[in-house]
């Protein structure tokens, strides 16, 4: 099975990604996660990419293009299948993914759209911590770790805020992604392949609703 899980940032898509790839034999790609990876470790790519993430502006499609078509190709994910978080975020990347399924002799099963109005967004990005260790995501508040101060995860006690959620870059992230992904939703609307969901709910509701559209 091959899914896009879609929605501004803060929607869910990470949080909702843990879940998934815990129930379904899905291989989880986050181009995020892949561009905060390579940040981390200074390589070419993550040099590259700072440049855009920090300020909370899109990588340039070649490069995301790029190492999406790269990863698409190795075994696991011909295997198992993927779930998209964070990709396609342009028209010319939904397009690009196009090609490179029908080059794999591939399709997308299920476009989901996680549904979330731009306020609450702020909100929810400003109270997001994630474990500086295994990268794990909590919410002070709404999605707090179990024990105070401890990662479910992986136990480490260390939390850091990403740079992209400081205040004053949160609305720019939110309005410039607010504009580019109106395109792609049309786009995959008319594939008869998109579903929206309300992501205004407690995790677990939401979570329901992308069970009932995955199937058990
Ligand atoms: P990326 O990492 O993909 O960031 P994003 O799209 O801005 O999305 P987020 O990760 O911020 O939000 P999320 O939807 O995963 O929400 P989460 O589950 O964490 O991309 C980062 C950057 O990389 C981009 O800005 C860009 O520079 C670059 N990039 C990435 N992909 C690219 C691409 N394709 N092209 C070009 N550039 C690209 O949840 C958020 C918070 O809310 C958490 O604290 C969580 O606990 C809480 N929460 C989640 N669900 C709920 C709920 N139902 N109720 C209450 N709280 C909730
Ligand atoms: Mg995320």
């Amino acid at each position: 099975m091959n899914i896009i899980l879609m929605g501004l940032p803060g929607a869910g898509k990470g949080t909702q990604s843990e879940h998934i790839s815990t129930d379904y034999p899905v291989i989880h790609i986050s181009t995020g996660d892949i561009f905060r990876n390579a940040i981390k470790n200074e390589t070419p790519l993550g040099v590259e990419a700072k440049k855009y993430t920090d300020n909370g502006n899109l990588v340039p499609d070649e490069i995301t293009n790029g190492l999406v078509k790269e990863r698409l190709n190795q075994q696991d994910v011909q295997d198992s299948g993927f779930m998209l978080d964070g990709y396609p975020r342009t028209l010319d990347q939904a397009k690009a993914l196009d090609e490179n399924l029908k080059a794999l002799d591939s399709k997308i099963d299920h476009v989901i759209y996680i549904d979330v109005d731009p306020e609450v967004l702020k909100e929810r990005l400003s109270g997001r911590i994630v474990c500086a260790k295994c990268g794990a995501t909590y919410h002070k508040v709404f999605n707090p770790p179990k024990i105070d101060g401890v990662c479910d995860v992986c136990g480490s006690t260390e939390f850091v805020q990403r740079e992209d959620d400081k205040p004053e870059k949160v609305g720019h992230r939110i309005q410039l992604q607010l504009d580019t992904t109106r395109p792609i939703l049309e786009h995959y609307e008319q594939l008869g392949l998109l579903t929206r969901i309300n992501g205004e709910q407690p995790i677990e509701n939401v979570y329901r609703e992308i069970r009932n559209i995955l199937g058990e």
